[in-house]
């Protein structure tokens, strides 16, 4: 059973190892931080920014992984999303599907957005096909619009419409209340 909740003050903790996990690394563009105290100053800094906004994804009431979004727009009512599965166990098994729709309920009802977004790197088929199965469409390719570790990375630009949802939300919900994975 997949649930979202509120960072709390521990997730820190957490949020700090999972990042520097090989496999969730593997797929940012950023450096894992090095130092607790820059990842506390970064944790910090979400909770207190109302453009940016963080959920703990929870697998049978333990804490998982996380799904965020960034640069929250009131005004172009748009936001770009991101997440990962941090524990190695819990991926692969639909996890990061039903956080990926519990994500998008709040998105649009919390913050009234038309539009969320994501930017994916080129070849990350797993992240690619869980979000074409949400719905989200390929908008863009950005051609070595990332650099990391002296490698320049291709990134797909994926972006999903409030009305959209709206039209899947039922179909894909009902799919994951069918396998156990969230509540109807
Ligand atoms: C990308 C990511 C969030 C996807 O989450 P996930 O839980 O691993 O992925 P899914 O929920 O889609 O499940 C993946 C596979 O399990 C399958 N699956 C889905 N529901 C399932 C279920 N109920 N039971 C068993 N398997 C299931 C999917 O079909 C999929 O298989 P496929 O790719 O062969 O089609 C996760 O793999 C991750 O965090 N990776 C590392 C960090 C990262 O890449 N973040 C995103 C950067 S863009």
């Amino acid at each position: 059973m997949i649930e979202l909740r509120d960072f709390v003050d521990g997730d820190v903790h957490d949020l700090f190892r999972w990042r520097r996990e090989p496999e969730v690394d593997r797929w940012m563009y950023e450096l894992p931080p090095e130092q607790f105290a820059g990842h506390q100053q970064w944790f910090d800094g979400l909770r207190a920014d109302p453009r940016r906004r963080g959920w703990i994804i929870e697998l049978n009431g333990q804490p998982c992984g996380a799904l965020t979004l960034v640069g929250i727009s009131p005004t172009q009512r748009r936001a770009q999303w991101g997440w990962y599965i941090g524990e190695a166990d819990a991926r692969g098994r639909g996890a990061g599907r039903a956080a990926q729709a519990l994500g998008l309920d709040r998105a649009f009802a919390e913050y009234d957005l038309h539009k969320v977004w994501s930017e994916v790197p080129a070849g990350h088929e797993t992240a690619l096909k869980a979000q074409a199965a949400a719905g989200f469409r390929r908008e863009g390719y950005l051609r070595r619009h990332a650099f990391k570790h002296g490698e320049f990375r291709d990134v797909v630009l994926m972006a999903i419409l409030a009305d959209e949802w709206a039209v899947r939300r039922e179909a894909v919900r009902s799919e994951l209340v069918k396998s156990g994975m969230i509540t109807g």
